[in-house]
Protein backbone atom coordinates (compact mmCIF):
# COMPACT_ATOMS: atom_id res chain seq x y z
CA UNK A 1 0.00 0.00 0.00
CA UNK A 2 1.73 3.51 -1.69
CA UNK A 3 0.15 6.42 0.50
CA UNK A 4 1.33 9.77 -1.09
CA UNK A 5 0.91 12.34 1.45
CA UNK A 6 0.13 16.22 1.56
CA UNK A 7 0.68 18.36 4.85
CA UNK A 8 0.18 22.15 4.04
CA UNK A 9 -1.38 23.58 7.48
CA UNK A 10 0.94 25.84 8.55
CA UNK A 11 4.60 26.75 7.30
CA UNK A 12 5.97 23.72 5.78
CA UNK A 13 4.70 21.79 2.60
CA UNK A 14 5.39 18.80 2.64
CA UNK A 15 5.36 15.68 0.41
CA UNK A 16 5.69 12.11 0.98
CA UNK A 17 5.27 8.38 -0.46
CA UNK A 18 4.81 5.95 2.48
CA UNK A 19 5.16 2.42 2.05
CA UNK A 20 2.51 0.14 4.45
CA UNK A 21 2.67 2.80 7.58
CA UNK A 22 6.43 2.31 8.14
CA UNK A 23 8.61 3.21 5.14
CA UNK A 24 9.26 6.30 3.62
CA UNK A 25 10.35 6.04 0.05
CA UNK A 26 9.88 10.17 -0.59
CA UNK A 27 10.14 12.50 2.45
CA UNK A 28 9.96 16.25 1.06
CA UNK A 29 9.81 19.38 3.23
CA UNK A 30 10.00 23.10 1.90
CA UNK A 31 9.97 25.08 5.04
CA UNK A 32 8.72 28.87 4.84
CA UNK A 33 10.53 30.16 8.34
CA UNK A 34 13.47 32.11 6.79
CA UNK A 35 9.88 34.08 5.13
CA UNK A 36 7.92 34.53 8.03
CA UNK A 37 10.85 35.02 10.41
CA UNK A 38 10.72 38.58 9.11
CA UNK A 39 7.44 39.56 10.16
CA UNK A 40 8.30 37.12 13.86
CA UNK A 41 5.31 34.83 13.33
CA UNK A 42 3.63 32.88 10.27
CA UNK A 43 1.97 35.66 7.86
CA UNK A 44 -1.34 33.49 6.65
CA UNK A 45 -1.98 35.14 3.41
CA UNK A 46 2.54 34.91 2.61
CA UNK A 47 2.19 30.70 3.64
CA UNK A 48 -1.15 30.27 1.34
CA UNK A 49 0.86 31.26 -1.33
CA UNK A 50 4.24 29.94 -0.56
CA UNK A 51 2.10 26.28 -0.49
CA UNK A 52 0.39 27.20 -3.50
CA UNK A 53 3.87 27.78 -5.47
CA UNK A 54 5.91 24.68 -3.63
CA UNK A 55 3.40 21.95 -3.92
CA UNK A 56 3.94 21.11 -7.63
CA UNK A 57 7.37 21.15 -8.10
CA UNK A 58 7.47 19.04 -4.09
CA UNK A 59 4.88 16.62 -5.89
CA UNK A 60 7.14 16.02 -9.03
CA UNK A 61 10.61 15.67 -6.93
CA UNK A 62 8.70 12.95 -4.07
CA UNK A 63 7.43 10.82 -7.45
CA UNK A 64 11.02 11.15 -9.23
CA UNK A 65 13.07 10.08 -5.32
CA UNK A 66 10.60 7.54 -5.34
CA UNK A 67 11.35 6.53 -8.77
CA UNK A 68 7.45 6.29 -8.79
CA UNK A 69 4.61 6.85 -11.89
CA UNK A 70 1.35 8.38 -10.64
CA UNK A 71 0.34 4.53 -11.37
CA UNK A 72 2.36 3.47 -8.50
CA UNK A 73 0.29 5.40 -5.90
CA UNK A 74 -2.43 3.49 -4.43
CA UNK A 75 -4.43 6.33 -1.98
CA UNK A 76 -3.76 9.68 -1.41
CA UNK A 77 -3.84 11.52 2.58
CA UNK A 78 -4.42 14.86 3.62
CA UNK A 79 -4.01 17.20 6.45
CA UNK A 80 -7.53 18.44 6.83
CA UNK A 81 -7.00 20.03 9.95
CA UNK A 82 -6.62 22.32 12.36
CA UNK A 83 -4.47 24.52 11.14
CA UNK A 84 -4.36 27.83 8.62
CA UNK A 85 -7.51 27.69 6.17
CA UNK A 86 -6.09 28.91 3.48
CA UNK A 87 -2.79 27.36 3.95
CA UNK A 88 -5.16 24.34 4.12
CA UNK A 89 -6.96 24.93 1.26
CA UNK A 90 -4.18 24.43 -0.83
CA UNK A 91 -2.89 21.01 0.20
CA UNK A 92 -6.69 19.88 0.22
CA UNK A 93 -7.59 20.78 -3.16
CA UNK A 94 -4.12 19.24 -4.43
CA UNK A 95 -5.54 15.97 -3.14
CA UNK A 96 -8.75 15.77 -4.15
CA UNK A 97 -7.53 16.72 -7.51
CA UNK A 98 -5.30 14.22 -7.93
CA UNK A 99 -7.68 11.46 -5.93
CA UNK A 100 -9.94 11.97 -8.45
CA UNK A 101 -7.54 12.30 -11.13
CA UNK A 102 -6.18 8.98 -10.38
CA UNK A 103 -9.41 7.68 -9.10
CA UNK A 104 -8.08 6.34 -6.05
CA UNK A 105 -9.39 6.69 -2.36
CA UNK A 106 -8.62 10.00 -0.49
CA UNK A 107 -7.82 10.30 3.72
CA UNK A 108 -8.38 13.08 5.46
CA UNK A 109 -6.38 13.30 8.37
CA UNK A 110 -6.54 15.35 11.46
CA UNK A 111 -3.01 17.29 12.25
CA UNK A 112 -2.58 16.28 15.54
CA UNK A 113 -3.31 12.81 15.07
CA UNK A 114 -0.79 12.92 12.26
CA UNK A 115 2.04 14.26 14.65
CA UNK A 116 1.20 11.04 17.36
CA UNK A 117 1.58 8.67 14.49
CA UNK A 118 4.97 9.76 13.42
CA UNK A 119 5.69 7.59 16.31
CA UNK A 120 4.23 4.75 14.68
CA UNK A 121 5.98 5.00 11.75
CA UNK A 122 9.33 5.23 13.49
CA UNK A 123 8.61 2.24 15.60
CA UNK A 124 5.78 0.37 14.43
CA UNK A 125 4.18 -2.73 16.37
CA UNK A 126 6.34 -2.72 19.23
CA UNK A 127 4.44 -0.25 20.82
CA UNK A 128 1.71 -1.36 22.98
CA UNK A 129 -1.55 -0.24 23.96
CA UNK A 130 -2.94 1.69 26.88
CA UNK A 131 0.02 4.20 25.64
CA UNK A 132 0.36 7.75 27.35
CA UNK A 133 0.53 10.24 24.59
CA UNK A 134 2.15 13.58 24.95
CA UNK A 135 1.31 15.89 22.75
CA UNK A 136 3.44 19.04 22.30
CA UNK A 137 2.93 21.60 19.61
CA UNK A 138 2.74 25.17 19.11
CA UNK A 139 -0.99 24.92 19.02
CA UNK A 140 -1.83 22.21 21.61
CA UNK A 141 -0.32 20.79 24.67
CA UNK A 142 -2.63 17.46 25.86
CA UNK A 143 -1.88 14.61 27.57
CA UNK A 144 -4.13 11.41 26.13
CA UNK A 145 -4.53 8.01 26.91
CA UNK A 146 -4.53 5.28 23.81
CA UNK A 147 -6.22 3.01 24.57
CA UNK A 148 -5.97 1.03 20.52
CA UNK A 149 -5.78 2.53 16.72
CA UNK A 150 -8.00 5.91 16.52
CA UNK A 151 -8.63 5.35 20.09
CA UNK A 152 -8.21 8.50 22.51
CA UNK A 153 -9.46 10.10 25.94
CA UNK A 154 -8.40 13.40 26.19
CA UNK A 155 -6.79 13.05 30.40
CA UNK A 156 -5.41 16.80 30.34
CA UNK A 157 -4.65 19.98 28.16
CA UNK A 158 -3.45 23.46 28.46
CA UNK A 159 -6.17 26.36 29.49
CA UNK A 160 -4.23 29.19 28.30
CA UNK A 161 -1.13 29.01 26.03
CA UNK A 162 0.33 25.65 24.46
CA UNK A 163 4.47 25.21 25.43
CA UNK A 164 5.99 25.48 21.67
CA UNK A 165 3.58 28.90 22.09
CA UNK A 166 5.31 29.64 25.48
CA UNK A 167 8.87 29.17 23.97
CA UNK A 168 8.18 30.87 20.94
CA UNK A 169 7.21 33.88 22.97
CA UNK A 170 9.73 33.68 25.49
CA UNK A 171 12.18 34.10 22.52
CA UNK A 172 10.26 36.81 20.95
CA UNK A 173 10.74 39.16 24.73
CA UNK A 174 14.43 37.84 24.20
CA UNK A 175 14.73 39.14 20.86
CA UNK A 176 15.65 35.63 19.81
CA UNK A 177 14.27 34.80 16.33
CA UNK A 178 10.94 32.54 15.38
CA UNK A 179 10.63 30.15 15.87
CA UNK A 180 12.05 30.32 19.42
CA UNK A 181 11.97 26.90 20.63
CA UNK A 182 14.95 25.82 18.53
CA UNK A 183 16.76 28.66 19.39
CA UNK A 184 15.90 28.45 23.42
CA UNK A 185 16.72 24.87 23.31
CA UNK A 186 20.40 26.30 21.82
CA UNK A 187 21.14 28.72 24.33
CA UNK A 188 19.57 26.71 27.10
CA UNK A 189 22.49 24.55 27.28
CA UNK A 190 25.08 27.22 27.62
CA UNK A 191 22.99 28.97 30.50
CA UNK A 192 22.09 28.03 34.02
CA UNK A 193 18.91 26.24 34.45
CA UNK A 194 19.02 27.38 38.19
CA UNK A 195 19.77 30.94 37.83
CA UNK A 196 16.09 32.15 38.20
CA UNK A 197 13.55 30.53 39.67
CA UNK A 198 10.38 30.82 37.25
CA UNK A 199 7.15 28.97 38.68
CA UNK A 200 6.72 25.41 37.71
CA UNK A 201 2.74 25.64 36.87
CA UNK A 202 0.90 22.34 38.13
CA UNK A 203 -2.75 23.51 37.21
CA UNK A 204 -4.77 20.53 39.36
CA UNK A 205 -6.47 17.38 37.14
CA UNK A 206 -4.18 16.64 34.51
CA UNK A 207 -4.24 20.26 32.71
CA UNK A 208 -1.45 22.44 32.18
CA UNK A 209 -1.32 26.42 31.97
CA UNK A 210 1.51 28.30 30.54
CA UNK A 211 0.74 31.67 30.86
CA UNK A 212 1.87 32.46 33.79
CA UNK A 213 5.60 31.51 33.48
CA UNK A 214 5.73 33.43 30.66
CA UNK A 215 4.59 36.65 32.49
CA UNK A 216 7.11 35.81 35.20
CA UNK A 217 10.10 35.79 32.15
CA UNK A 218 8.60 39.14 31.04
CA UNK A 219 8.60 40.35 34.57
CA UNK A 220 12.25 39.26 35.45
CA UNK A 221 13.47 40.45 31.79
CA UNK A 222 11.88 44.10 33.30
CA UNK A 223 13.26 44.21 36.34
CA UNK A 224 16.93 43.47 34.63
CA UNK A 225 15.86 46.66 32.07
CA UNK A 226 15.10 48.86 34.77
CA UNK A 227 17.97 48.08 36.67
CA UNK A 228 20.45 48.82 33.62
CA UNK A 229 21.55 45.18 34.03
CA UNK A 230 22.86 42.90 31.02
CA UNK A 231 19.97 40.23 30.40
CA UNK A 232 21.64 36.83 30.82
CA UNK A 233 19.58 35.68 27.85
CA UNK A 234 21.08 32.23 28.17
CA UNK A 235 20.33 31.42 31.96
CA UNK A 236 17.01 32.94 31.30
CA UNK A 237 16.35 30.05 28.93
CA UNK A 238 17.85 27.45 30.97
CA UNK A 239 15.43 28.45 33.52
CA UNK A 240 12.40 29.19 31.63
CA UNK A 241 12.62 25.81 29.76
CA UNK A 242 13.75 23.99 33.29
CA UNK A 243 10.24 24.96 34.37
CA UNK A 244 8.26 25.22 31.46
CA UNK A 245 9.14 21.12 30.68
CA UNK A 246 9.63 20.25 34.36
CA UNK A 247 5.70 20.80 34.54
CA UNK A 248 5.42 17.94 31.48
CA UNK A 249 7.61 15.81 33.37
CA UNK A 250 5.82 16.01 36.74
CA UNK A 251 2.26 15.17 35.01
CA UNK A 252 3.59 12.48 32.81
CA UNK A 253 5.53 10.58 36.40
CA UNK A 254 2.60 11.58 38.30
CA UNK A 255 0.24 9.69 35.48
CA UNK A 256 2.95 7.16 36.17
CA UNK A 257 2.86 6.44 39.54
CA UNK A 258 -1.12 5.30 39.48
CA UNK A 259 -1.77 3.86 35.67
CA UNK A 260 0.27 0.96 34.87
CA UNK A 261 -0.05 1.96 31.30
CA UNK A 262 2.53 0.14 28.51
CA UNK A 263 4.41 2.79 27.26
CA UNK A 264 5.13 6.82 26.48
CA UNK A 265 4.92 7.72 23.47
CA UNK A 266 5.78 11.92 23.23
CA UNK A 267 4.84 13.92 19.92
CA UNK A 268 4.89 17.06 17.93
CA UNK A 269 7.33 19.94 17.44
CA UNK A 270 8.17 20.29 21.15
CA UNK A 271 9.29 16.47 21.32
CA UNK A 272 12.38 17.57 19.66
CA UNK A 273 13.29 19.75 22.90
CA UNK A 274 17.16 17.85 24.00
CA UNK A 275 16.26 18.76 27.71
CA UNK A 276 13.07 16.92 27.41
CA UNK A 277 14.33 14.04 25.32
CA UNK A 278 17.66 13.67 28.11
CA UNK A 279 14.95 13.58 30.50
CA UNK A 280 12.75 11.19 29.21
CA UNK A 281 15.48 8.98 28.08
CA UNK A 282 16.56 8.77 32.35
CA UNK A 283 12.68 8.12 33.38
CA UNK A 284 12.66 5.39 30.82
CA UNK A 285 15.49 3.77 32.62
CA UNK A 286 14.73 4.24 35.83
CA UNK A 287 11.12 3.14 35.25
CA UNK A 288 12.03 0.24 32.89
CA UNK A 289 9.80 1.88 30.82
CA UNK A 290 8.98 2.27 26.90
CA UNK A 291 9.24 5.54 25.75
CA UNK A 292 8.86 6.77 22.23
CA UNK A 293 10.30 9.83 20.57
CA UNK A 294 10.44 10.43 16.56
CA UNK A 295 13.72 11.23 15.38
CA UNK A 296 14.11 14.66 15.00
CA UNK A 297 13.17 14.57 11.16
CA UNK A 298 9.34 13.37 12.35
CA UNK A 299 9.30 15.68 14.95
CA UNK A 300 8.03 18.83 13.66
CA UNK A 301 5.82 19.35 10.42
CA UNK A 302 5.77 16.61 7.79
CA UNK A 303 3.88 15.10 5.57
CA UNK A 304 4.94 10.69 6.44
CA UNK A 305 3.00 11.22 9.35
CA UNK A 306 -0.08 11.93 7.58
CA UNK A 307 0.47 8.90 5.17
CA UNK A 308 1.07 6.56 8.65
CA UNK A 309 -2.32 7.69 9.78
CA UNK A 310 -3.74 7.46 6.49
CA UNK A 311 -2.66 3.59 6.80
CA UNK A 312 -3.70 2.64 9.93
CA UNK A 313 -7.41 4.40 9.01
CA UNK A 314 -7.43 2.33 6.43
CA UNK A 315 -6.59 -1.34 8.24
CA UNK A 316 -10.02 -0.72 9.84
CA UNK A 317 -11.88 -0.60 6.75
CA UNK A 318 -12.03 1.11 2.93
CA UNK A 319 -12.48 5.25 3.30
CA UNK A 320 -12.57 8.01 0.61
CA UNK A 321 -13.46 10.88 1.82
CA UNK A 322 -14.38 12.74 -1.95
CA UNK A 323 -16.37 15.55 -0.08
CA UNK A 324 -13.51 16.63 2.25
CA UNK A 325 -13.41 20.15 3.26
CA UNK A 326 -10.65 22.15 5.36
CA UNK A 327 -11.34 22.01 9.38
CA UNK A 328 -9.55 25.08 10.69
CA UNK A 329 -10.49 23.67 14.23
CA UNK A 330 -10.17 19.93 15.03
CA UNK A 331 -9.72 18.78 18.33
CA UNK A 332 -8.15 14.84 18.11
CA UNK A 333 -10.49 14.19 20.92
CA UNK A 334 -12.91 16.89 23.15
CA UNK A 335 -12.42 16.24 26.76
CA UNK A 336 -15.21 14.54 28.74
CA UNK A 337 -15.64 17.31 31.60
CA UNK A 338 -17.18 15.99 34.75
CA UNK A 339 -19.92 16.94 36.65
O1 LIG B 1 4.43 20.45 15.65
P1 LIG B 1 4.99 21.72 15.12
O2 LIG B 1 6.06 21.65 14.08
O3 LIG B 1 3.86 22.62 14.56
C1 LIG B 1 2.58 22.67 15.11
O4 LIG B 1 1.77 21.78 14.76
O5 LIG B 1 2.39 23.56 15.97
O6 LIG B 1 5.52 22.51 16.40
C2 LIG B 1 6.11 23.77 16.29
C3 LIG B 1 6.50 24.22 17.68
C4 LIG B 1 6.99 25.65 17.72
O7 LIG B 1 6.35 26.32 18.77
C5 LIG B 1 8.49 25.48 17.98
O8 LIG B 1 9.06 26.59 18.67
C6 LIG B 1 8.52 24.23 18.80
O9 LIG B 1 7.55 23.39 18.19
N1 LIG B 1 9.84 23.55 18.77
C7 LIG B 1 10.60 23.39 19.88
C8 LIG B 1 11.79 22.75 19.45
N2 LIG B 1 11.71 22.56 18.09
C9 LIG B 1 10.50 23.05 17.70
N3 LIG B 1 10.39 23.72 21.17
C10 LIG B 1 11.35 23.42 22.06
N4 LIG B 1 12.54 22.84 21.73
C11 LIG B 1 12.79 22.49 20.45
N5 LIG B 1 13.96 21.92 20.12
ZN1 LIG C 1 2.39 20.22 13.86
Amino acid sequence: MNILSIESSCDETAVAIVRDGQTILAHEILSQIELHRLYGGVVPELASRQHLEAIQPLLKKALAFAQFTWEDIDAIAVTQGPGLSGALMVGLTTAKTLAWLLQKPLIGINHLEGHIYANFLAFGASIQFPLLVMLVSGGHTQLIEMTGHGEYNLLGETRDDAIGEAFDKVARLLNLPYPGGPEIDRLAQEGDPYAFDFPISLPRDDDFSFSGLKTAVLYAVQALEKAGEPIPVADICASFQRAAIGSLLKKIKRYFKHHPLCGLSITGGVSANTYLRAELNHFAQERQLQVFMPPLALCTDNAAMIAACAYYRLQKGPIDDVDLTVRARWPVVEKIQNV
